[in-house]
């Protein structure tokens, strides 16, 4: 019987520069479903690559005086290095330059053309090149882009327009008969109500640059980067060159994204195909962001995580645990180097890697190292065993609902279970009465069953640890060959096994994490506070409780008296990546000229307050005594750079 088949997309990512692991997040997440398919027999086509045309990428070529495929060959190489490193077991690697993708990108230009839904006209409106997408005035907030808050620049060129209001209807019909499309159901309502909105025609041609796919009737236009970029999922599953592969694994069962690319996947995409007659894919999966000192993870905000340096210290398995494990999917959740040490500890050295230590030093010592078959069973046996077929039920329930942080308690669970279970049965004192021997046969065969269920279901997650447990359990059948069933029905490990060499799986982390290094400043007393008691009399705040604040060097840009306001002034200020206004009380004592060009401190995740009816966003920082004050100032530090 032909098995059945299961697709998955990771995003292809942007070599405009080296993946951090906000993007390592993505494809680990998308790695573990390829893997647990794998394992429950289904044939996986698990695709990820990258996304290089573009006029982001043909700028970054520029400014570094090399050829945009010059550019991208480097960085494609990390790519493909980093998931190396971090066992990523893609079946394909699609990079949109290649000849392959050409191809259908062309060829269904061509058709969507033919068939009177791209047409030609003026184009005139704003561009986010970081974000490669196209705005209308009034989507702009603050007139700045309203997915990353950038400058977006005027874009005036004739261009080919998709006509994917035509497609309006269908499309929300689509999504609301079928709710598992959009998943989870919070990005569904959002993307409902933007199709409500009202769809404009999509502009999906440049001339301006020429770094892209040319458009096949009109070679000065070339192809818009994302038309381009989300046909590689049909390019990969064969669609011009391998009809079979392409019956088999279209339509994708899961396009895993952002969540702030879920428009494209979940609009654009469907309607190209429907333009196309290609049936829709089964399900787009917008998870959240992997959030550092507050922040979305950007290359921009310089709070990146090399993935390639954790991996060095931690390995691989810890970290893609730490990822799948701490992080709500679909929610956006906070990386620390602290919570990483602190899992590791907890669940991977103290439960699992405990579990495993004793349980194999105790065959060993109580009974040579040989798992020898079960003898009497007791109430507590049948409760773990229970217990442990439970997990594999549930599992495989969570995991099909991609429920990967449900699945990953549910074994940690029986993980719990069976430490205490050692606890309470006690070998050691079984051990001592010979009477009792087909007890001690019993518990420790329980734990070693136990272990090579957990070991067949973490296998996901943890590639290496697995067939490392495996391999310490003393199981002979090749581990590359394990299915989920073998994790159900009690009792598959053969009795009379001999155990394997004992190696610690995840030795404790013993450094300490590495905290925010706060300034040390010898406070200079002022005459009277030399005799108080305490230099400050307000409550005591953690390093965490002082990291939750962003404060940021910004340079004044402009400066002037709030009307009817003799104590305030409005500020524009420079913050390295965006400008801001900000409402300061500092105008008795500074005149707006004097400001202009200082560089500053300031908060920035301070929340918005209308001050005199104008928006506030930020707080500039000031020491004052008496009825003196003076600006906290950071001379010549690039706006941006972060204080602490
Ligand atoms: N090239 C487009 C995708 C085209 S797919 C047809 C793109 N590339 S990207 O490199 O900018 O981002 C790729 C993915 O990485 C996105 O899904 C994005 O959400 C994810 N991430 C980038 N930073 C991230 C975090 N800090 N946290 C989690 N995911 C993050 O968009």
């Amino acid at each position: 019987m032909e098995k059945k088949s299961f697709y998955i997309t990771t995003p292809i990512y942007y070599p405009s520069d080296n993946l951090h692991i906000g993007h390592a997040y993505t494809t680990t997440i998308a790695d573990a479903m390829a893997r647990y398919k794998r394992i429950a027999g289904y044939d996986v086509l698990f695709l990820t690559g990258s996304d290089e045309h573009g006029q982001k990428i043909q700028r970054k070529a520029a400014e570094q005086n090399v050829t945009p495929i010059e550019y991208v060959d480097k960085i494609v190489a990390s790519f493909q290095h980093l998931w190396e490193k971090l066992n990523i077991s893609h079946d394909d690697f699609i990079r949109t330059t290649e000849e392959r993708h050409h191809e259908v990108v062309q060829a269904i230009f061509q058709k969507i053309y033919d068939q009177g839904d791209i047409y030609k006209a003026a184009y005139e409106g704003r561009y986010c090149t970081p974000c490669e997408t196209f705005w209308v005035e009034r989507q702009l907030v603050d007139g700045k882009c309203p997915d990353c808050g950038r400058t977006v620049e005027v874009v005036q060129e004739e261009s080919y327009f998709f006509r994917m209001s035509k497609y309006q209807d269908r499309l929300l019909s689509y999504i609301e008969e079928n709710p598992d499309f959009i998943q989870p159901s919070s990005r569904r309502n959002e993307m409902i109500n933007f199709i409500k909105g009202g769809l404009e025609d999509l502009c999906v041609s440049r001339t301006t640059f020429d770094w892209g796919i040319p458009v096949p009737f009109d070679t000065k236009h070339v192809v818009y980067v994302w038309f381009d970029a989300l046909t590689n999922y049909i390019t990969a599953a064969g669609y011009l060159d391998d009809r079979d592969k392409f019956s088999k694994f279209w339509p994708a069962d899961i396009h895993l994204v952002g969540k702030e690319i879920v428009r494209f996947h979940s609009i654009i995409w469907p309607v190209i195909l429907m333009a196309l007659d290609i049936e829709v894919p089964k399900k787009v999966y917008g998870h959240g962001w992997l959030i550092m000192e507050g922040d979305k993870m950007s290359k921009s905000k310089g709070n990146v995580i090399d993935p390639l340096v954790l991996i060095e210290e931690f390995g691989p398995d810890a970290i893609r645990y730490f990822l799948l494990r701490e992080i709500t999917l679909g929610q956006d959740g906070n990386f620390s180097r602290e919570a990483l040490i602190n899992r590791m500890n907890a669940d991977l050295a103290n439960d699992l890697g405990n579990l495993l230590h004793r349980s194999l030093s105790m065959i060993g010592r109580f009974n040579g190292g040989i798992i020898e078959a079960a003898g009497d069973v007791e109430g507590i046996d049948q409760e773990l065993t229970e217990l442990a077929q439970n997990t594999v039920i549930q599992y495989e329930k969570f995991m099909d609902d991609m429920d990967i942080n449900a699945a990953i308690k549910a074994v940690w669970t029986l993980i719990g279970r069976t430490n205490k279970y050692i606890d309470e049965t006690g070998p050691w004192a079984l051990a001592k009465d010979e009477a009792k021997r087909g007890r001690l046969n019993t518990v420790l065969y329980n734990l070693a069953e136990t272990l090579r269920i957990v070991s067949i279901l973490i296998y996901p997650l943890m590639p290496v640890t697995a067939p490392k447990i495996w391999a310490q359990l003393g199981i002979d059948s090749d581990f590359g060959a394990v299915s989920l069933t073998d994790a159900k029905g009690w009792g598959k490990l053969p009795g009379g096994t001999k155990v394997g060499a004992l190696e610690p799986l995840f030795p404790r982390v013993e450094d300490k994490p590495v905290e925010a290094v706060a300034p040390v400043i010898e406070p200079v007393k002022t005459k009277a506070q030399s005799t108080a008691e305490s230099a400050s009399d307000m409550p005591e705040v953690t390093i965490e409780d002082f990291a939750k604040m962003d404060l940021r060097v910004v340079k004044v840009l402009a400066a002037e008296k709030v009307a009817k306001a003799d104590k305030l002034l409005k500020l524009t200020v420079d913050l390295g990546t965006e400008e801001r206004t900000i409402i300061s009380g500092i105008a008795k004592h500074y005149a707006p000229e004097e400001l202009v060009g200082k560089d500053v401190v300031m908060i920035i995740n301070l929340k918005p307050a209308k001050i005199r009816g104008i928006e506030s966003r930020g707080m500039v920082l000031a020491a004052s005594c008496g009825e003196k004050l003076a600006l906290v100032t950071a001379a010549e530090m690039v706006p941006g750079s972060r204080v602490k």
